[in-house]
């Protein structure tokens, strides 16, 4: 499947522009705010005891910033940070090494880590309470564990899949936040704020298009960003406005909430196939051919989020909303009505 657009995924094209986008201060950041506060009151207190702040597990849907909010963290607290992901760490040995190495306040972010297997992870949990690796040496009748002492550090964890943390690791997160997609007028901020620090020239109603149809993500309004400035570029002297970035998004297939032809390919046919559902997210995936983890990382969330679509115990079911949206009539409309008439 080619890349999506609005997918909250981070792309090979994103990296630089994510990097130069992203804010470097708590100050500079928008929205989150409930995160950002006691974020401030916990890198104050932290800073006054001289300590390393809480380990902290971060988790939401993609795209949202957690990578960015951990740079911030380690900015704030003026500690070196070293950035990684579950499934690189691949042996036990490899935890070892990364933990043995780390500076005193040193902020370890780990993105994806309900991807830790097994091993890694029970190395983590003496390291996250005590600032101790356990680790075993020699094989056979030899073999014996050593304790050996680490700096005190603070984990950043970062997951799509809350429910994939395992209780353990979980339970020794000082802080847990969840991250939410963004409200409209963080969105327009955001999409202004990189406006600003990439030159482009655009009005308060391209930026409103824009903003509307990144899905309350910013990753994704910075990657629409990008591929509207390129329209307008070639078709409108440079310059967004609300009609150069409508008729740029229609050109991508991207309609005025944000869905795109993925979007649309999966409601139609939870109705089609499935007269509404419930379907099952197997049986789902198989008729989009997607891959299951896909459809609930990255499509579901935000049809959720905007009443498009319900999780229940039988399976996804689409609502009356979607058939609006996608101007489709629905048979509950139907049935209710035929009802009415006795
Ligand atoms: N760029 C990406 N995420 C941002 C945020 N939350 N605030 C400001 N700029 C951003």
């Amino acid at each position: 499947m080619t890349e999506r657009v609005v997918s909250g995924i981070q792309q090979e094209n994103d990296s630089q522009i994510d990097y130069t986008l992203r804010p470097k201060s708590l100050k500079d950041y928008i929205g989150q705010t409930k995160i950002v506060d006691n974020l401030k009151i916990s890198i104050v207190a932290s800073k006054q005891r001289n300590e390393p702040l809480d380990h902290t597990l971060l988790y939401g849907p993609p795209g949202l910033g957690k990578t960015t909010l951990s740079t911030i963290l380690a900015n704030e607290m003026e500690s070196p940070i070293k950035i990684t992901s579950g499934p690189a760490i691949e042996r036990a040995g490899d935890m070892v090494s990364i933990l043995t190495r780390l500076q005193k306040g040193e902020i370890l972010f780990i993105d994806e880590i309900h991807r830790l297997n097994r091993t890694v992870e029970e190395i983590l949990y003496s390291a996250m309470e005590d600032f101790v690796v356990s680790w075993m040496i020699d094989k056979g009748l030899k073999a014996r564990s050593m304790n050996l002492p680490i700096q005190p550090f603070t984990l950043v964890g970062a997951t799509t899949r809350f429910g994939m943390v395992s209780s353990p690791l979980r339970d020794r997160f000082g802080s847990v936040y969840r991250l939410n997609f963004y409200d409209n007028k963080s969105m327009e901020m955001i999409v202004k704020r990189s406006i600003a620090i990439t030159n482009i020239e655009a009005d308060t109603k391209g930026i409103v298009e824009i903003a509307k149809r990144s899905r309350g993500t910013p990753r994704i309004a910075n990657r629409i960003l990008r591929r509207v400035r390129d329209y307008a570029q070639v078709k409108a002297n440079n310059k967004i406005t609300g009609i150069v970035a409508n008729e740029a998004l229609t050109k991508l297939e991207v309609d005025e909430i944000g869905l795109d032809n993925n979007d649309r390919l999966l409601l139609k046919s939870i109705i089609s196939n499935f007269k509404g559902g419930p379907v099952g997210i197997d049986t789902l995936a198989t008729s989009i051919s997607e891959e299951s983890e896909t459809i609930e990382d990255v499509y579901e969330p935000y049809l959720i989020q905007i009443g498009f679509l319900e999780r229940t115990k039988k399976g996804r079911i689409v609502t009356e909303k979607t058939y609006k949206h996608l101007n489709i009539k629905s048979p509950k409309k139907n049935s209710s009505d035929q009802v009415s008439l006795f």
